[in-house]
C-alpha cells in the first residue's frame, strides 16, 4: 500500500464517498454487541439439517454510518461497537481542517459546480427510479442461493439482470464475483466476464460451474473430513498475518485448509476452498468496512480511538472456544453450499466464460467476440481499493505471494484510486471544468486526485471503445455507477460516463437515479444545497 494512501485523513472530511455500504445508510460490521454475553456455540447439525439461509452471523450488527464513515479512514485504527473499558486511547489525526482560502471563494466554486452539473444534466435524460434502490447493492445476494457462497458487498443485486430484455450473450467487463454471469446461467443465457482480480475470477468460476450429484456427495464428505485433519497448511508470508488472526483461529483455519487440499477432485476442492475463503473474514480480527479493513478491537470515541483489551472482546466475539467458533463457521458455510447444490444439479445449457484480464486491454475483445448486451458496474471513482479490501483472501488463498505481486495486480485495475500508477492522460474539457474548482490546498488534491480522476475517465473512454467493438448494433448496455465529491467539489460520474458513452457512439436512453446518499448534517453544511441531489447512485441505460 502506498504511503500516500495511508495519509488520507485530514481535510478529506469534505470528501464524500459513495461506498455501497455508506449509500445504504447502514454498514453491516461484525462487531460484538455491547449487551450480548458470549453465547455457547450451538451443537453442530448434520449436513442437510437446519436452515442457514438468511441467518445473520453471530455478533453481526447494524451500525449507523457516522459522518466520518463517508470518508476514508485508511491508516486509522478500526472500531468495534459496544461500551468497553478504554485502554491506550489513541488520538485521531490533529491535522487542521483546511478549506478554501475564503468562504466566499468556496461558495463561488460551489455555485459554479451546481451550474456546470446542471448544464451537463440538461443534455441527458435523467429520471428518479426508486424502484431500483435495492437493485444496485448486494443485500439480496447475501442470502440468494449461489450468490451467498462469497460475501462481496461491492456487487450489485441479482435482480438487476431483469432490466436486460431478451438477450443471447451478455458481457460483464467488471464481473467481480459473478452476479451477472450467475443470473445469465440461471436463465440459460450465455455470458462472458472479465476481471483483473484473481480472487474474483476464482469465485465467479466456482459459482458458475456445472455440478453433478456426485460432486455434492463428495463435497459433503470432504467438508466433514477436513475437520479431522491434524496437519496445518503453510501460512502465507503475509506481513500483517499475526495481527489479523488469533493464533487458535489461524491454526484451525490452516488445519481445515490442509484437510481440503487433500481432496483430489479439482471441482470439489475449489468448492471447499471457496467456503474456506468465505469464512476467513468472520474468523479474523478485522472486518471490511468503508474503504478497507477495520480491527474489531478498536472503538471509535469522540475525538479518539480506543483499544478494547483482548480479554474483553475475544470471548465476546468468539465465545468460549475459538476453534469451535471457526469450525462452526466452516460447517454453516458448507451446509449452505450443499443446500444450493442440491437444488441445482441439473446442467444448464448456457456457456459461461471468465477471463482474468483487464477489460481496458483492446486485445481482450478478440476473446469476448460478439455480444448483444452488457451489464456491469465499474469500480466507482471513490478511491476504493479492491486489492486492499480483499488482501486477506488474496494472501491466504495463495492468489498473491508477495507485496510486489499485490502492486502489480493493483496496477492492472481501472485508475480509481491513488495506488494505481497514473500515466499521462489527455484532458477532457468537461472533467477539467470540475477539477478546476477544487482547492489546490485540499489534501486529496495535493495527493493527486485530479490525476486519478483524469485516469479514471480515460479508462472509461477505453472501455466504451472496447464495448462498441464487441456489441452488436442495437445491443443494450446497463452501467451502475455512483458519484463522488472531493475537496467539496462534486464529480458527477453518471453524467460524465453517459457523455463518454454518447461520444463513443452509444445512444444514452436514460440515467436512472436508483438512490441518493444520506449526507450527514456536518457534511451538508459544507455543501451547497444545489449539489446534494447529485450525490447519488445511478443506472446508465444505453443502446449501441
Ligand atoms: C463493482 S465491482 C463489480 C461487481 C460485480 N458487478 C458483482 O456483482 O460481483 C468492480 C470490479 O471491477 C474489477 N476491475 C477493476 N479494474 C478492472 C479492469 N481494468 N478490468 C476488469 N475488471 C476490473 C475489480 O476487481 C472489481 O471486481
Amino acid at each position: 500500500m502506498s504511503k500516500a494512501y495511508d495519509q488520507v485523513s485530514d481535510d478529506d472530511l469534505i470528501d464524500l464517498f459513495i461506498g455501497k455500504a455508506a449509500l445504504s445508510g447502514l454498514v453491516r460490521g461484525f462487531g460484538p454487541s455491547p449487551n450480548r454475553s458470549p453465547v455457547a456455540l450451538a451443537p453442530r447439525a448434520k449436513a442437510g439439517q437446519g436452515n442457514v439461509m438468511g441467518k445473520r452471523e453471530r455478533g453481526q450488527e447494524d451500525i449507523d454510518v457516522p459522518p466520518a464513515s463517508l470518508t476514508p479512514l485508511r491508516g486509522m485504527p478500526g472500531e468495534v461497537s459496544g461500551s468497553f473499558e478504554v485502554k491506550n486511547a489513541a488520538p485521531l489525526s490533529k491535522a487542521p481542517h483546511r478549506a478554501f482560502k475564503t468562504s466566499r471563494a468556496m461558495a463561488a466554486a460551489s455555485t459554479r459546480n451546481v451550474e456546470i452539473a446542471t448544464a451537463m444534466q440538461s443534455q441527458l435524460c435523467v429520471c428518479e427510479a426508486p424502484e431500483l434502490r435495492d437493485a444496485v447493492n448486494f443485500d439480496e445476494g447475501r442470502t440468494a442461493p449461489i450468490h451467498r457462497w462469497f460475501r462481496y458487498r461491492e456487487g450489485f443485486s441479482p435482480a438487476i439482470f431483469d432490466m436486460l430484455c431478451a438477450t443471447r450473450r451478455v458481457f460483464d467487463p467488471f464481473c467481480g464475483c459473478g452476479t451477472t454471469l450467475i443470473e445469465a446461467k440461471r436463465r440459460g443465457i450465455s455470458a462472458i466476464g472479465a476481471d483483473v482480480n484473481p480472487l474474483a475470477v476464482f469465485v465467479a468460476k466456482t459459482k458458475t460451474r456445472n455440478y453433478a450429484a456426485k460432486h455434492r456427495r463428495e463435497f459433503e464428505a470432504w467438508a466433514e473430513q477436513s475437520m479431522q485433519c491434524f496437519s496445518e497448511w503453510p501460512a502465507p508470508k503475509m506481513p500483517l498475518l499475526p495481527k489479523l488472526f488469533q493464533p487458535e483461529a489461524l491454526s484451525e483455519l490452516l488445519r481445515l485448509r490442509a484437510g481440503l487440499e487433500e481432496c483430489e477432485d479439482r471441482t470439489v476442492r475449489d468448492l471447499l476452498l471457496l467456503c474456506w475463503l468465505n469464512i476467513l473474514e468472520s474468523s479474523s480480527n478485522v472486518f471490511k468496512e468503508g474503504n478497507g479493513l477495520k480491527y474489531r478491537n478498536k472503538k471509535r470515541q469522540p475525538g479518539q480511538y480506543a483499544t478494547v483489551p483482548d480479554e474483553v472482546w475475544v470471548p465476546r466475539y468468539f465465545g468460549n472456544s475459538i476453534r469451535n467458533f471457526v469450525q462452526q463457521r466452516w460447517h454453516d458455510q458448507c451446509l449452505s453450499v450443499s443446500k444450493d447444490l442440491e437444488s441445482r444439479t441439473k446442467r444448464e445449457p448456457s456457456k459461461i466464460e471468465i477471463l482474468e484480464r483487464s477489460c481496458l486491454d483492446a486485445a481482450i475483445m478478440d476473446e469476448v467476440r460478439t455480444c448483444d448486451a452488457s451489464l456491469f458496474s465499474p469500480p466507482y471513482a471513490n478511491r476504493f481499493d479492491y486489492f486492499e479490501a480483499f488482501k486477506i483472501e488474496l494472501w491466504m488463498g495463495n492468489f498473491v505471494g508477495s507485496s510486489e505481486e499485490m502492486r502489480q495486480l493493483r496496477n492492472r485495475s481501472i485508475r480509481n484510486n491513488l495506488t494505481v500508477q497514473t500515466r499521462k492522460v489527455r484532458q477532457r474539457a468537461d472533467l477539467e471544468d470540475f477539477l478546476h474548482l477544487m482547492d489546490d490546498e485540499a489534501s486529496s488534491v495535493r495527493m493527486g486526485i485530479r490525476e486519478t480522476l483524469r485516469g479514471y475517465f480515460e479508462d472509461i473512454s477505453l472501455l466504451a471503445g472496447n464495448l462498441r467493438a464487441v456489441l452488436k448494433p442495437g445491443a443494450r448496455v446497463l452501467c451502475v455507477v455512483g458519484n463522488s465529491a472531493y475537496a467539496g467539489v462534486l464529480i458527477p460520474t453518471d453524467l460524465l460516463c453517459a457523455t463518454i458513452f454518447r461520444d463513443a457512439g452509444f445512444e444514452v436512453q436514460a440515467i436512472k437515479v436508483a438512490r441518493h446518499l444520506h449526507i450527514s448534517s456536518q457534511q451538508r453544511s459544507k455543501m451547497v444545497s444545489g449539489l446534494q441531489p447529485y450525490m447519488r447512485e445511478s443506472v446508465i441505460a444505453c443502446q449501441r
